[in-house]
């Protein structure tokens, strides 16, 4: 969760490392620090309490901070409460280690124990300080920063990307990594580490990511990698090839509404290359016809809106391969003895590709001999590595912590491999194949037509702002959209608010509206448009205030029973959510503007969650 980034080269290293924790703030932002060595051999340690811009302030913008090698983090608190003690890096006692860690010590009660019980003052209530501690316990015994650190990584268990800094080795940063992302990074006489690519692009666009166990030494003239058995590694170099600029707001106030605005563009790269002939054709997908016919059950797993997009594409699938297919909470999923063999494909979702609790399932998936199909947006990440077959959504870098981009790339890529699917298995009908492939075309293209539209939604959304609770209500696709729509009103607007089927409103819920309750009634499917109708002459009965969302050809029917009546342009049905989740995402975001919320930055939540 929190953001890690690191420098060793011959330029001061504290403005470097506060500009790189600046991109790394989505990653958790309830403290920060910096730790420089400087020429007098010294660890300098700063760190506060809050946003980055409040540390920034304490060390004048790094020019307090003086020394070319340094260390820094941006915390997401998971062990001990954020404050400024609680906040990394993690200084060993006598002075000589420095430490940053995102993950999670599981044993660090035990190794606690055991240093207190050797004399050890601990300062913190972390489970990262053991780690700084722990150095410094094992160091004094072989004075060796190297050896000292793989006796570290052999005591401790859990999660853990680790950047380290030895007073005594004042030439070198040890990195570690087992089950959090960590990548190298390889200037001109100055090499990084970070958790995300964004924070060292500025810098240089080669990198090598980190695999669990490996140990990196980052000094001005290299970085060597070794295994767990402390034996060298040849890393596979890359290169990034998108630009600076698509890391930073270019203008716009918030990331969360350019990335909104970018999702046209962001369409045509996931669609356009895979439509070729009138046919969907994944140059990058392994998978061959005969194991996509020999498989005997279909999962999707993911989490958040990851999730809403598995939801939508379990109807597509179904319907276009008749094959059924169960959509699970990665965090449920993988206690649930789930019923997975080497006939199940894992069908594995995420934006970050670094969500643990998806990890872990795919892990869970692949020891019961499953095949794993994921859909990534972050190039070489974590779960993208262990697939079995990886398909990016080249969505580009999405900095905003409510996903937009990222999500309608997932489901541009989920619909066309269930039409790949579908034509696999010959199950699907040809002029609805042709029709989906003709409207995969044209979507970016009308999802245009949807933002030309803002400022009707940014007017109803200065009208709404203040209610207290806010119900999405759909059926089937519409369904899975409110899901969607209500998870984003929620993450940055702080109203309470409900997704539900239509149909079921009346098995409780429409208990709760009352006179004035907003209800936003998605009709956009037009197979079940009529019974969505029903639904909202429910509400409206009840005294429901209702902002309705339907497609063009419906617009009239819709406006007879409702006064603000929101239109995406028709396309194919499966394609409707696409279209359809832009006005959602643009009215939480101006209702959060009108709250005055922090809209890329909402409270308690990170935009990569790398803990259970
Ligand atoms: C976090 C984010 C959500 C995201 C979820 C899954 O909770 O705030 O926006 O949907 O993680 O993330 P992933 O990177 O796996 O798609």
């Amino acid at each position: 969760m929190c953001g890690i980034v690191g420098f060793v080269g011959r330029q001061e290293a504290a403005p470097i490392l506060l500009d790189g924790l600046s991109r790394l703030e989505y990653r958790g932002y309830d403290s920060a620090g910096v730790a420089v060595v400087s020429p007098r051999r010294e660890i300098q340690i700063k760190k506060s309490k809050g946003r980055l811009q409040v540390l920034s302030d304490l060390i004048h913008g790094g020019k307090d901070m003086e020394g070319t090698i340094g260390i820094g983090h941006t915390r997401w608190a998971t062990h001990g409460a954020p404050n400024d003690v609680n906040a990394h890096p993690h200084m060993s006692e006598g002075g000589k280690f420095a430490v940053i860690h995102n993950g999670i010590i599981e044993n660090y009660v035990e190794i606690k124990e055991f240093l207190i019980k050797q004399g050890v003052h601990f300062k913190s209530e972390t489970d990262s300080e053991v780690v700084a501690q722990l150095l410094e316990f094992y160091y004094n015994e072989c004075h060796d920063f190297f050896e000292a650190v793989g006796r570290v990584l052999r005591r401790i268990e859990g999660a853990y990307a680790l950047g380290m800094l030895c007073a005594d080795c004042p030439d070198r940063i040890i990195a570690a990594r087992k089950d959090a992302p960590l990548l190298l990074g390889y200037g001109d006489g100055e090499n990084f580490i970070a958790s995300d690519v964004t924070a060292i692009i500025k810098h240089t666009r080669e990198v090598a990511y980190m695999e669990d166990g490996e140990v990196a030494i980052l000094t001005t003239d290299g970085i060597e990698v070794f295994d767990a058995l402390q034996q060298p590694v040849k890393k596979e170099r890359h290169h990034i090839d998108w630009e600076v600029s698509a890391a930073e707001k270019g203008g716009y106030p918030h990331f969360m509404l350019k990335e909104i605005f970018e999702q046209p563009e962001a369409l045509r790269r996931a669609i356009s290359p895979r439509l070729k002939g009138g046919k969907v054709v994944f140059d990058d997908m392994k998978l061959t016809v005969e194991q996509i016919k020999a498989f005997q059950r279909i999962f999707i797993v993911a989490c958040g809106s990851s999730y809403h997009v598995g939801m939508l594409g379990k109807y597509t699938l179904e319907h276009l391969t008749r094959r059924s297919v169960e959509v699970a909470l990665a965090s449920e999923f993988r206690y649930c003895d789930p019923i997975v063999d080497m006939n199940t494909l894992v069908i594995v979702i995420s934006q970050s590709g670094e969500t643990l609790d998806t990890m872990a399932a795919l892990r869970e998936a692949k020891a019961r001999g499953a095949y794993i199909l994921s859909i990534v947006n972050v190039v070489g990440s974590s779960i993208a590595r262990e697939s079995d077959d990886v398909i990016y959504t080249w969505a580009g870098p999405e900095i905003a912590v409510a996903t937009t981009k990222a999500y309608s790339t997932q489901l541009a890529v989920l619909d066309m491999v269930a039409l790949a699917f579908g034509e696999a298995l010959g199950a699907v009908d040809a002029k609805e194949y042709e029709e989906a492939v003709t409207e995969l075309e044209k979507l970016p293209g009308k999802m245009e037509t949807v933002l030309e539209h803002c400022e009707d939604i940014q007017m109803f959304a200065a009208q709404h702002f203040n209610h207290n609770s806010i119900f999405f209500i759909g059926r089937n696709l519409d369904y899975a959209l409110g899901l969607e729509g209500s998870l984003k009103l929620k993450e940055i607007s702080y109203i309470h608010s409900e997704a539900y089927a239509s149909g079921e409103l009346k098995h409780g819920t429409i208990s709760l509206i009352e006179e004035g309750t907003l209800v936003v009634a998605l009709g956009t499917y037009g197979a079940l448009f009529d019974k969505a109708m029903s639904n909202v002459v429910e509400v409206k009965a009840r005294g429901a205030d209702v902002l309705a969302l339907t497609t063009e050809s419906h617009r009239d029917e819709m406006a007879k029973t409702v006064s603000t009546v929101l239109t995406i342009p028709d396309t194919a049905p499966m394609l409707l959510p696409s279209l359809g989740v832009v006005p959602l995402q643009l009215f939480a975001y101006y209702v959060a503007l009108q709250r005055g919320c922090d809209i890329d930055k909402p409270r308690n939540l990170a935009k990569s969650v790398t803990v259970e």
